[in-house]
């Protein structure tokens, strides 16, 4: 279903390091001229959109404030960033079972009010909270992404472009999968301004491409555990990802980026929601891109679908 394109609202649920980081950033973007922060801590939420807010007179006016579940329905986007986070030496779908049991009681509050936007979701593990909120909301296809590998590409881009000595945007490289530790470094068409990857890194006086692709996937499938190591979380990549995807919906740009999404057939994968490469604009999901595969990566994104198919045959939905 079509939505008004100048519906400028969007909805925040969850606001703690991501979700407030999130709201910071959508706040200097200019996308939206309303924005209702949610969370059952809601001194946390008033909180968040009062410190948001002294910061108007430098970013221009916005409607920002803490609310509930009506105040979402009229959302453009409903972005959910509810949720346990990991701990260090966890992984992503260690925190399946305490997060579905919390969109177990935030879906269906969106869902029966007739809401007609995009749910975005960003909690981990995101594949699988996707697919849930899918099952949960009954929401159409389109209409319930993830966040993906948005943000695995774009540390893809920036690692690729730091070893290299280019900007990252003239990297085109992704990231496809499970938004996790079975994720799939997409090097057989990664390239620089048009340039293949390896020739690229001749160029530069790199000949050991394998130790560095090997190297260089390892260290972005690591990076969150490094981050939260270091720092107990990771939220400023991920906003910035957020951003991304929300600048894609709200203006009807039409990219291409990695978002999590239901498979049906795509590279023979079905039923299962991962990150493949989609058209993303106003109504969410517009079509996916069978971008082209390796025999070897064909199998491990088999592979990584078979993991999170497992994980959502054990769920009680
Ligand atoms: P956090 O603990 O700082 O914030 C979580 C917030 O959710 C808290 O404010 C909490 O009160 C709220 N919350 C919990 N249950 C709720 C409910 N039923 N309704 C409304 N709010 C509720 O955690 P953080 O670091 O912000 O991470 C949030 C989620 O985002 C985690 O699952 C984390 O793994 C995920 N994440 C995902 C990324 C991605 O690339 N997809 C990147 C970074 C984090
Ligand atoms: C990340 C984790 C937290 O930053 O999903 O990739």
């Amino acid at each position: 279903m079509a939505r008004a394109v100048d519906n400028r609202k969007v909805a925040i649920i969850g606001c703690g390091f991501v979700g407030s980081a999130t709201a910071f950033a959508l706040m200097q973007s200019g996308l939206f001229t309303e924005m209702v922060l949610v969370d059952v801590d809601r001194e946390r939420a008033e909180g968040e959109a009062l410190d948001i807010a002294h910061g108007m007179p430098f970013a221009g006016p916005m409607n920002i404030y803490a609310g509930d579940y009506d105040d979402v329905a009229d959302a453009a986007i409903v972005i959910v960033t509810a949720g346990a986070n990991q701990q260090p030496g966890e992984t992503r779908l260690d925190l399946v079972h305490k997060n579905v049991r919390i969109f177990k009681s935030i879906v269906p509050e969106i869902a029966r009010r007739d809401f007609p936007g995009i749910l975005l979701v960003v909690s981990n593990p995101v594949d699988i909270l996707t697919h849930v909120a899918l099952k949960l909301s009954g929401l159409p296809e389109n209409r319930v992404i993830g966040s993906g590998t948005v943000l695995d590409t774009a540390r893809f881009k920036y690692i690729l472009g730091e070893h290299l000595g280019v900007d990252p945007r003239n990297v085109h490289a992704r990231i496809i999968g499970e938004h996790g530790d079975s994720e799939i470094a997409v090097w057989s068409t990664a390239n620089v301004s048009g340039i293949p990857v390896n020739d690229f890194c001749e160029l530069r006086g790199h000949f050991e491409h394998e130790e560095a692709m090997e190297r260089i996937a390892e260290d972005v499938k690591n990076s969150a555990y490094e981050i939260i190591a270091k720092k107990k979380a990771t939220y400023y990549g991920i906003a910035m990802s957020v951003k991304r995807i929300c600048e894609a919906i709200v203006r009807d740009e039409k990219p291409i980026l990695p978002v999590s999404n239901y498979q049906h057939g795509v590279h023979g994968l079905h039923d299962v929601v991962l990150s493949m490469p989609a058209v993303v604009g106003k109504d969410g999901i517009e079509y996916q891109v069978p971008a082209p595969l390796s025999e070897g990566e064909l199998a491990r994104l088999h592979e990584s679908a078979d993991a999170l198919k497992k994980v959502m045959a054990e769920l009680d939905l």
